[in-house]
């Protein structure tokens, strides 16, 4: 009996090690939970570019499965198989669906070997270019005057833009006066704002800063603490802090998931490519221009456990944040 108890723990020891030797050995999927062309997209795209390079120059695909602000797509690799050739690229949505759909189809902290975390993005308050306002108080003040009027578009129950719309409205006391309209992803709502279509969106500077920059879109604020100073062109807009806002910081984040189950060996060649990938002065700098921040090498949120650990303390924030705004999405 004990015999084939080791004999059953070397089997799979080595098959283990014979894993990782040969991985990858066909593409890597990353599955981005939102639509193409969006900040999760481009995200995706960027470190897929990067950590490649380090993965035998393996080819990387990204599959766009979008719908239910994100839980349809990390459902998909919480059920693909484990052996690392299919991950999920997502971010605050991990931490905040558990508050909002309390019937998920996965269990965020069981399902999905943690792989770490990629970059922290800000968000920016933004309206089309057709609002009368200027400046933040103008915004807020024809908001004000206008409720039951506008909409806000945001990227479905969960999503990034939808927790900061929340975080606003129930911020400036305006719980509900904005319509809020749901799409795929930021990047159609982002055609609907330019087109005029909706009135207010709350969206990650990297889906916002060249559409700001073209004068495609208004903005108003960001979502930081503090302004963003060393960014050559947000450094123009205040923090919802600065204009009364007390407490309003908001930062999201996104991280590199693989089903539970993948083999260590292998969680372990994947950590170590994204790592390489943080590094990757190709990669930082092409974040930085969007207003994306790549984590140090000291940032423990990088190792598989230190994601976890922040995951979860993440998920307790985002709930007492769902729970004050008191909307569910069943
Ligand atoms: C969001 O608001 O969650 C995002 O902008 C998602 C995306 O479209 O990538």
């Amino acid at each position: 009996m004990k015999l084939h108890l080791v004999t059953a723990l070397a089997i799979s020891t080595l098959s283990l090690t014979a894993a990782a030797q040969d991985f990858p050995n066909k593409p890597i999927t990353f599955v981005v939970p939102f639509a193409a062309g969006g900040p999760t997209d481009t995200v995706a795209r960027q470190l897929a570019e990067s950590m490649r390079k380090h993965l035998n120059n393996a080819t990387i695909v990204i599959d766009n499965a979008a719908g239910a602000g994100g839980t349809i797509g990390a459902n998909k690799v919480a059920r693909a198989t484990p052996d690392g050739h299919t991950l999920l690229v997502w971010h605050i949505g991990m931490a905040a669906t558990p508050a909002l759909y309390r019937k998920l189809p996965y269990k965020p902290l069981d399902d999905f070997e943690y792989l770490g975390i990629i970059n922290d993005v800000p968000m920016t308050l933004v309206g089309k270019p057709q609002l009368p306002a200027n400046t933040y108080r103008d915004f807020e003040n024809y908001i004000r005057a206008n409720q039951g009027k506008l909409n806000l578009g945001h990227a479905g129950l969960g999503s990034a833009s939808h927790i900061c719309g929340l975080m606003w409205q129930y911020a400036v006391k305006l719980d509900k006066s904005l319509t809020t309209v749901a799409y795929r992803g930021t990047a159609p709502a982002m055609n609907d704002l330019i087109a005029g279509t909706i009135d207010v969106m709350c969206d990650q500077t990297t889906n916002t800063t060249q559409q700001i920059e073209a004068g495609r879109i208004k903005a108003f604020a960001v979502t930081t603490a503090k302004p963003l100073s060393d960014h050559p062109l947000l450094k123009y807009y205040p923090s919802l802090q600065e204009m009364g806002l007390k407490d309003f910081d908001l930062t999201i984040w996104h991280g590199l998931y693989a089903p539970k189950g993948t083999p260590a060996p292998v969680v372990k060649k994947l950590n170590d490519a994204l790592r390489a990938a943080l590094q990757d002065p190709e990669f930082i700098q092409k974040q930085r221009a969007l207003g994306a921040i790549v984590p140090s090498p000291r940032d423990r949120r990088i190792t598989p456990e230190g994601h976890k650990a922040f995951v979860t303390s993440e998920i307790a924030k985002l709930k007492a944040v769902v729970d004050a705004a008191g909307q569910y999405a069943d």
